[in-house]
């Protein structure tokens, strides 16, 4: 279990079964409440300027160690009080999750919690650097649950800040100074760990056993005597006997004693040693080694007494478990050893430097193929320097972005940014002068950034960012992607209230976090911007793709296919950017994008048949010379057997008629999917030259589309009309029901056309409302060209 603590804290918080009680409460709304400042009910949060707030790290080792003695005297050799110990253990979780939110217990009373901050140094060897996990706060073991649709979202209620459990080496840095008996307790634990095993080894006396075989065989877990012996003497310290009663909780602080001693000299020994002139930094410094050190020697010594971890690893197993701890325990050492608190900084910086860098543009040409994500602290810093599009006002907004995320999260206070963004701002080549623009600008915008506390902050921060994911989560639930509470159900109000009682928020800040859910919510702006530009840039790209297909027909059904999504795009836009008093964007009038950027998009549509289109079209683009790079999977999307088909590579018949039917008239308006509707009830027909197709007063068989050649109509009276490519002919009698009303055959060059039998006709008029608008379109035009006398060309 505690090669698990060693390796992760955060699965170990996730898994321990106090932590799991504490919450149990809070998991059944059974809370303690407390009337906030509006008179509206909410979760009770422990202060911590209060007593308990400020003492519970003396509370928590004091609990400790009289755990461990309890545990030395009687618990041992008493299954009964062993359990009565548990008990109360898990009583306790209980009723501190009852009494207080969020991790409490954890937090300010189990005594495990000061020994987790201490085997957990900065941070874990295996823990993850929550600094550096960009925007997700999905790290560490920070208070999560998981939503109904399976997602993590964070219940944080700010019940301790800085916090373990969501940043352990901020925790670290800021707890390095100043947090009253933390140093007591880390440096006396590797005290408390001799003291305990020699403790044990003392009570072999009189077993019989040899001492290090009672404590390895683990035969001081079953030792019945402990309950006779705990008024009996034991030696302590020479030859003074002691009863057990004083003599275990008297070994154990002697213990703890003595190694804070010793690493209170080590302590003085590193600093004398750091020798640098800034005496705050040395300490600092010296602080820091010393608790690196200690916890090493006290994860070695726990795994040297205690080697018999796992059962019948034999000498060699438990020589190598000690071999690996103490090669773990080196490494994490080795790395800890020089980081220190500026370094921290530097990285938490180019974490939130790169959120900036990336709304920037031009930066895909700066990273060279490169993800922003992948670059060290350090050459953030460098990649802000050297981008070109860095002009003084947009250095200015990245420095000013930077600043807010820093004060917001608590990691730089206002006095104390110009000093600790100085590195920032010389990559950014900006001066002082612009850090107090910068802080002018704050003024007026965001003054509470400026004024309020860092730490208040942060706990602000958290609770809004738990509220956010807790109402997006309850909006996603219902389906909807604006609130307005007055349109929620009885149910969802009630979830809603529970949210605001479970936050924390006092009503301003509650309130302020609903509206950015509302219409005009910077949730609902965010979103109506980004489709907007999408639509504004689907447009420029049907326009290309309608160019392209004047030259190339095989991409018409694509523009088409693109001018359906501007269609809905529109539809769903329109109310919306209404209702939040924005316009739609004007029509282009020029070609926008790439024709690869175009076929990208239309890949990804949820129709699969335009998928497969585009997959044609990539065969097309091969013929030609061109270069194809293979396409991402469809994730999410269906399939249609047509798709399938290109995917295999197939050609099949009803391919081959695709390109020759996307080129007809009558099919102008259908989108890929149509089209292949088509070719799949139709089929291309050959007349030789001048063959005849049919005769007037023949039965009505079927209609034709003129692929290739002309189809050559003899009316009565001896006149003649040529129908060429992409003419309907055999339409009249189809619609009328009624035989042929003229003669009709192949001209010279013969005739081929694509030829829908009349189910096949009657088919298609039902499923597809494209085909039937082609059809009407052609008739509709031919009504003039009658009228006039003149024949259709
Ligand atoms: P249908 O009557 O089925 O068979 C003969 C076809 O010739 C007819 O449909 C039309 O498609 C075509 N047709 C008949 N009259 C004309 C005309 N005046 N101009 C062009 N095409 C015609």
């Amino acid at each position: 279990m505690l090669l698990t603590i060693v390796l992760s804290h955060e699965l170990w918080r996730r898994i321990c079964p106090l932590s799991f009680v504490s919450q149990l409460f809070g998991a059944l709304k059974w809370q303690r409440l407390q009337t906030g400042p509006k008179g509206k009910p909410r979760i009770v949060i422990l202060d911590p300027s209060s007593w308990l707030g400020r003492h519970h790290i003396q509370l928590q080792w004091t609990l400790l160690l009289t755990g461990l003695s309890l545990r030395l005297l009687v618990a041992n050799s008493s299954a009964l009080i062993l359990a009565l110990l548990c008990l109360s253990a898990l009583l306790g979780a209980l009723v501190v999750g009852w009494a207080y939110g969020g991790k409490s217990w954890c937090q300010y009373f189990c005594p495990l919690g000061p020994v987790q901050t201490v085997i957990t140094g900065p941070r874990g060897a295996l823990g993850t650097p929550a600094h550096l996990s960009g925007v997700t706060r999905t790290t560490q073991s920070m208070c999560r649950t998981v939503s109904a649709e399976g997602k993590d979202v964070s219940v944080c209620v700010a019940c301790t800040t800085p916090c373990i459990d969501i940043d352990s080496e901020r925790t670290y840095w800021l707890n390095l100074t100043g947090k009253r008996g933390l140093n007591w307790a880390w440096t006396s634990y590797p005290g408390i760990v001799l003291a305990f095993y020699l403790l044990i080894l003392a009570t072999s006396a009189g077993t019989g056993e040899s001492a290090w075989s009672y404590l390895h065989n683990s035969s001081f877990t079953y030792d019945s005597r402990l309950q006779e012996l705990v008024l009996q003497p034991m030696l302590l310290i020479g030859s003074l006997p002691v009863p057990r009663l004083i003599a275990i909780p008297a070994g154990l602080s002697l213990g703890a004693w003595v190694s804070v001693q010793v690493f209170g000299w080590v302590t003085r020994f590193i600093e004398r040693r750091a020798g640098t002139d800034d005496t705050d930094h040395s300490r600092r410094l010296a602080v820091h080694r010393t608790r690196l050190l200690a916890t090493l020697v006290a994860l070695n010594l726990f795994f040297f007494f205690k080697s018999n971890v796992v059962p019948g690893a034999g000498v060699a197993g438990e020589r190598s478990l000690q071999f690996l701890v103490a090669a773990l325990t080196s490494v994490w050492l080795f790395r800890s050893w020089h980081r220190d608190e500026s370094l921290y900084r530097r990285e938490s910086t180019s974490d939130s430097l790169r959120r900036q860098l990336m709304k920037l543009p031009g930066l895909d040409q700066a990273l060279e193929g490169r993800q922003l994500g992948d670059l060290s602290p350090l050459e953030v810093f460098t990649l802000a320097k050297a981008l070109p599009v860095m002009s003084l006002q947009r250095a200015r907004n990245v420095y000013e972005g930077v600043m807010k995320d820093l004060l917001r999260t608590g990691r730089i206070s206002s006095a104390s940014s110009l000093l600790q963004l100085d590195e920032l701002r010389r990559n950014l080549n900006l001066e002082e002068q612009d850090h107090h623009a910068v802080v002018r600008q704050l003024t007026q915008d965001d003054r509470d950034l400026l004024t309020t506390d860092g730490l208040e902050l942060l706990r602000n921060n958290l609770r809004q960012e738990a509220a956010r994911e807790a109402i997006l989560q309850l909006m996603n639930l219902a389906g909807l992607e604006v609130l307005q509470p007055q349109e929620l159900s009885e149910g969802q109000r009630a979830q809603l209230d529970q949210v605001r009682v479970n936050s924390g928020l006092d009503e301003g800040e509650w309130r302020s976090v609903l509206s950015e859910f509302g219409p005009y919510g910077s949730l609902e702006q965010d979103r109506l911007l980004r489709r907007w530009r999408q639509l504004r840039h689907e447009r420029g790209l049907f326009l290309l793709l309608d160019k392209e297909a004047a030259s190339w027909p095989l991409v018409a059904p694509l523009a088409r296919a693109m001018a359906d999504r501007t269609r809905s795009l529109e539809q769903q836009l329109d109310e919306r950017l209404m209702a939040a008093e924005l316009s739609m964007p004007a029509e282009p009038t020029h070609p926008e994008g790439t024709l690869d950027e175009a076929l990208d998009l239309l890949w990804q549509d949820p129709d699969p048949d335009t998928a497969g289109w585009v997959l044609l079209v990539d065969r097309g683009r091969l013929r030609e010379g061109g270069v194809l790079l293979g396409r991402q999977p469809r994730e999410g999307l269906a399939s249609s057997p047509f798709l399938d088909a290109v995917q295999r590579g197939e050609q099949t018949e009803d391919m081959d008629e695709l390109p020759i039917l996307a080129r007809s008239e009558l099919f102008a308006d259908l989108s890929p999917a149509g089209l292949i509707l088509v070719a799949a009830r139709g089929e291309v027909r050959c007349w030789g030259p001048g063959e005849t197709v049919f005769r007037r007063g023949d039965p009505c068989d079927g209609l034709g589309v003129v692929l290739d050649g002309h189809a050559v109509v003899h009316t009565g009276g001896g006149e003649t009309a040529l129908l060429g490519s992409g003419k309907l002919f055999g339409e009249m009698a189809v619609i009328s029901n009624s035989p042929r009303s003229a003669d009709l055959q192949a001209s010279e060059q013969g005739l081929q056309a694509f030829w829908l039998r009349l189910d096949a006709y009657h088919m298609l008029l039902q499923e597809s409302r494209e085909f039937s608008n082609g059809l009407m379109k052609q008739l509709v035009e031919r009504i003039p060209t009658a009228s006039s006398g003149r024949s259709p060309q």
